[in-house]
């Protein structure tokens, strides 16, 4: 499974991708609207200037039409800009012009196996189930995430899968072991999964240790 970082600033963006885990950005209108003094479209620029994979930008038209004509303006702004589209009619629409053209597409907003199915058979190059929204609402996000890969293992299907809306370290180890391709992850939990407070302790044992020696 491959991480991509959730977010739209910049600082954390930098900070993840010296990491060398970063294989690429999701963004989407609520974490765009925390960046202040900066349009989405410089935003996306600067992103795309620094990260080589996937960069995630999404339309906030609600018909095709619309969707088409944002998407194709984002496009434009770099060749490794992917186009996220909600999980819709019209989202699909858009899907089905932006794949005929070869520009990619996250289709966001997947709550569920037949809405990701759908999606991939529109042409989707991945699909974002959102994880910590359906267990907000009683549901088990994970088990999503076993069905739709089960369904596009059996169907041979090579959209990829996005874990997303992930909220804790689980939330990722088991994106993994039910077959998220990829998990986008904000920068808070990034930080969480390099903690272990054994790992702590045993820095701290190592150099006691070391300036014991006389
Ligand atoms: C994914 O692409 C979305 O940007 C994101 O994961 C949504 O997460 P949230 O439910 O924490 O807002």
């Amino acid at each position: 499974m491959k991480f991509f970082i959730d977010t739209a600033n910049m600082e954390e963006i930098k900070e993840a991708h010296a990491l060398g885990i970063i294989a690429g950005v999701t963004t989407n209108p609520s974490l765009v609207a925390k960046e202040k003094d900066v349009s989405f479209h410089d935003r996306l620029k600067e992103i795309t200037e620094l990260v080589d994979g996937s960069v995630s930008a999404e339309v906030i038209a609600l018909d095709a039409e619309g969707m088409i004509r944002e998407g194709k303006e984002l496009a434009a702004i770099a060749p490794n800009i992917t186009i996220k589209v909600p999980m819709t009619p019209e989202g699909l629409k858009a899907v089905h012009v932006f794949t005929k053209e070869g520009i990619k597409t996250n289709v966001t907003l997947i709550f569920s196996a037949n809405q990701a199915l759908l999606a991939a058979r529109a042409g989707a190059t991945y699909v974002s189930p959102f994880l910590g929204r359906l267990d907000d609402i009683g549901h088990n996000g994970l088990d999503i995430v076993s069905t739709i890969a089960e369904i596009f293992a059996i169907h041979d299907i090579d959209t990829e899968i996005i874990a997303a809306s992930i909220r804790h370290p689980q939330h990722v180890t088991d994106a993994a072991l039910r077959g998220a391709h990829i998990a986008t992850i904000p920068y808070k939990v990034i930080q969480q999964l390099f903690k272990h407070p054994l790992t702590d302790k045993g820095i701290e044992a190592f150099l006691a240790d070391w300036n014991s020696r006389s």
